[in-house]
């Protein structure tokens, strides 16, 4: 009899309740929310299906895009066996990459390259498996041949995400390699209107701060990266801020991450009156 889908299957929604929780405590800003954007959505409503086509899929963006934070929102709602390999250095050997993948898929990592390649395989067969593969940017040559290897055998359910930065300009050197990833996930660093709006969407401090001094704090310092806001929303916090960021608040906490004295230009004049939106 089939069994229905578990109600978190795939639905962001219940992503950041089921976070892990050492990257949610280590990764995401303390009180801030995780921000579902329509891409992580569609992305994570495709999965059954990419899962009944073996589909392989690349995210790549620049660096604190948020591309681990798209992994682990869609491996907390996964309703299949989900293994998250972190590729560690930057040419790892065939037996490091091996080693990373079968400690994930299969909880050891004890053999060959070949060996492990072979165990995982076997496991893949069996057991429905989404994996995915974080800084992809760094499988050498041959191994990212051999996963492809992986990939292209008829598993009943199995789908493969590889996130990492630059990873496009990497696949496209081996024509073998990128003409068989099926989807692609292109993240960039956001607009400065973007990055307002979803900042807002994440945290509290933000939403009541006037956004002009948000504009500041993206035009100086943030650039639209979500790794350089969670960067400057966590000295807040080490300094135990509480509510609106000030110009003052502003000023202290960009003049400490960019190492020098910064003074915000003059604010319009409805600074002082300005009240967040109810
Ligand atoms: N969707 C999101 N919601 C809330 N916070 C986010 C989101 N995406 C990213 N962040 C924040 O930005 C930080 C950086 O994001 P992340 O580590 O996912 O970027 P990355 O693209 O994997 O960077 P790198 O290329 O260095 O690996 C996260 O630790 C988190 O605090
Ligand atoms: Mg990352």
């Amino acid at each position: 009899m089939a069994t229905e889908p578990a109600e978190y299957a795939w639905n962001l929604d219940f992503a950041y309740e089921r976070l892990d929780p050492t990257f949610r405590a280590k990764k995401l800003t303390a009180h801030g929310e995780l921000v579902i954007t329509p891409t992580m959505r569609r992305l994570a409503a495709s999965m059954p299906s990419f899962l009944d086509e073996n589909v392989a899929v690349a995210v790549s963006g620049p660096v604190g895009s948020g591309k681990s934070t798209l992994m682990h929102a869609l491996a907390a709602v996964s309703d299949v066996n989900t293994a998250i390999v972190d590729i560690v250095g930057n040419t790892p050997s065939d037996k490091a990459v091996w080693g990373a993948i079968s400690r994930s898929v299969i909880g050891h990592n004890q053999g060959t390259a070949e060996q492990l390649r072979l165990a995982v395989a076997e496991h893949l067969t069996v057991v429905p498996t989404l994996l995915l593969v974080d800084e992809a940017q760094f499988i050498p040559r041959a191994a990212m041949m051999q996963l492809r290897w992986l990939w292209d055998q008829p598993f009943e359910r199995f789908a493969i995400v590889l996130a990492g930065s630059g990873l496009y300009e990497v696949l496209e050197r081996d024509d073998d390699v990128d003409t068989r990833i099926d989807e692609r996930i292109p993240l960039r660093h956001l607009t400065p209107d973007k990055m307002r709006e979803l900042i807002v969407a994440h945290h509290r401090w933000a939403r009541a701060t006037h956004p002009w001094v948000l504009d500041q704090i993206d035009a100086i310092h943030c650039h639209g990266s979500w790794r350089a806001w969670s960067k400057v929303l966590r000295k807040l916090a080490r300094v135990n801020h509480e509510g609106p960021i000030t110009v003052p608040v502003a000023e202290r906490a960009l003049s400490s991450v960019k190492g020098h004295p910064v003074t915000l230009p003059t604010p319009p004049p409805d600074l002082a009156n300005w009240h967040p939106p109810t």
